[in-house]
């Protein structure tokens, strides 16, 4: 479904990602955990030519998409759920997710589907989407990417600034999307919330990849533990 193959990315003459190789099959969820600053939002970004690439090939499905255009993404099925949400914050509920499904001609049965889905949103549907709890702008964020029937969902940090239990249910709904058939390459600082609920994972250390694996390997895997065990998440998943 995407496949990156020595990736460079940066700014200016600085190189943030630098040779990046992964890929991810069709109905795959795979994690990608890094640290602060590690390059996870400059990947995504890189993906989907938000930030063009110096170098490497990208491709998704059978096409390369390297030089595309960001806003071309949309045509090989890719939506990019931006760190921090971004939703239109004075805007209803609703009105987000009518903005999320723009291209589709089958926006409203895709919304309908969505506030199914997702009964909080149904109950709040004319609230203003800055006025949500963060949980469920996260859920929003979720369902407005979802509208568009992405094959490809990119999601940078879902779990940013949620408290603990609210975390464990977003990634519970992360990994409730397998049931659409739709593949995730998800960015995360939580690397024991996110590797539980993946398929496989990568770790992304200054820009390049130093450890890949199945999820469970990966959970187990000693460097890993020391690196990102105990951020405070350790009781809510131990
Ligand atoms: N627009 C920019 N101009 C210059 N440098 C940038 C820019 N955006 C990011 N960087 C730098 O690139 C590096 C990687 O940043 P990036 O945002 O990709 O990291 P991250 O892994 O997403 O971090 P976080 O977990 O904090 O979101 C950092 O050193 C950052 O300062
Ligand atoms: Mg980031």
């Amino acid at each position: 479904m995407l496949r990156v193959r020595n990736l460079r990315a940066g700014y200016g003459s600085l190189d943030v990602i630098k040779g990046v190789s992964f890929h991810v099959a069709a109905g795959e969820i795979v994690a990608l955990i890094g640290a602060n600053g590690a390059g996870k939002t400059s990947l995504l970004r890189a993906l989907v030519g938000l930030l063009p690439p110096a170098g490497g090939r990208v491709w998704i499905g059978h096409r390369d998409t390297t030089a595309l255009p960001p806003w071309q993404a949309i045509s090989t099925g890719t939506v990019l759920i931006p760190e921090g949400r971004q939703l239109f914050a004075d805007m209803s509920v609703m009105d987000n997710l009518i903005l999320g499904g723009f291209h589709n001609p089958d926006r409203d049965l895709q919304i309908a589907e969505m506030l199914e889905r997702f009964p909080r949103l149904r109950e709040r549907s004319r609230q203003l989407a800055g006025t949500l709890s963060g949980g469920e702008q996260q859920m929003l964020a979720l369902a407005r990417g979802l509208v568009s029937r992405p094959s490809l969902l990119l999601l940078d940090e879902p779990s940013l600034g949620l408290a603990p239990l609210i975390v464990q249910e977003v990634f519970e709904t992360i990994r409730g999307l397998k049931d659409l058939g739709v593949t995730v390459l998800m960015v995360e600082q939580n690397a024991i919330g996110a590797l539980r609920i993946a398929d496989r994972g990568y770790v992304l250390e200054t820009g390049e990849i130093t450890l890949e694996g199945d999820s469970a390997d990966l959970l187990a895997n000693p460097e890993v533990k020391r690196a990102y065990l105990g951020k405070g998440y350790r009781e809510v998943w131990e």
